[in-house]
């Protein structure tokens, strides 16, 4: 039921001066991705990465990447983005218009590429709105925060969407990857998600916030690893992790 746990390390929360350092770090730590945040400060509040970064990234780590397009107009950008081969691609369906056919667009032209493609929620998008499209998607993205800055805390209920998406995708016959992001650590929130049955988990401040970055990642492991263990016991989220950071319950 459940897939081997990844952690995606958000790069936004990384050390810009020392980026190579960073990248060498996580990789080595056991990171399953790198998450790259690109903010067009319209879709967003916030100004962050873009192409020139992503054409970058390949050459000083060898784990894949995913791009988060936090931005307004996917479809005239996304060739560009593509260009810089990510392995998985996300745009959000509050910047698509489905009355023009523009999320199957933006999908088929991610497909295209040759890269995987995923959705991305905001935690106000109804996660009916992905029915149509559950069957064409690698990976679905639940926002547990709302896009725009890293260090913000989950929102409370988030893993109750992640669960509407696993049900979703097995009434459909498919078993996209679920990615949750945002406040995200070795905490409850992580169990929970987990729980619900998100695959890869973002996570900004939990890692790059710490001096030892690998032992961030295998804490945020041990924690969806118990979390996956406890419900296949048959034992539901919430009130197994103690939800203070750094402190789990036994
Ligand atoms: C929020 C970004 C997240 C964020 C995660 O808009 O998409 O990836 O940087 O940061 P933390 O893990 O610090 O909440
Ligand atoms: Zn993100």
């Amino acid at each position: 039921m459940f897939t081997q746990p990844q952690i995606a390390p958000s790069i936004l929360s990384a050390d810009f001066m020392n980026m190579s350092a960073d990248l060498v770090e996580i990789e080595q730590g056991g990171a399953g991705y790198v998450h790259v945040d690109v903010m067009d400060g319209h879709f967003v509040p916030n100004l962050t990465l873009g192409v020139p970064f992503c054409k970058q990234i390949r050459t000083a780590t060898g784990l894949p990447f995913d791009v988060h397009l936090m931005i307004s107009n996917p479809l005239e950008q996304l060739p560009w983005f593509l260009a810089t081969k990510p392995d998985i691609v996300t745009v959000h369906m509050e910047a698509l218009d489905p009355e023009l056919d523009q999320v199957n667009q933006a999908i088929d032209m991610i497909h295209e590429a040759g890269v995987k493609a995923a959705i991305a929620l905001k935690p106000d998008t109804d996660t009916a709105t992905l029915a149509p499209y559950i069957h064409k998607l690698d990976m679905v993205l639940i926002m547990s925060v709302y896009p725009g800055f890293s260090g913000q805390s989950y929102i409370p209920g988030s893993h109750e969407r992640v669960a509407q998406v696993v049900e979703m995708s097995r009434a459909a016959g498919v078993a996209p990857l679920i990615q949750v992001d945002g406040g995200l650590g070795e905490n409850q929130a992580t169990f929970d998600v987990v729980s619900a049955g998100a695959d890869v988990l973002v996570a900004g401040s939990a890692v790059f916030g710490k001096q030892d970055r690998a032992a961030a990642i295998s804490a945020m492991l041990q924690v969806a690893h118990d979390a996956q263990a406890k419900t296949a016991a048959g034992l539901g989220p919430s009130a197994q992790v103690g939800n203070v950071d750094g402190e789990r319950a036994h």
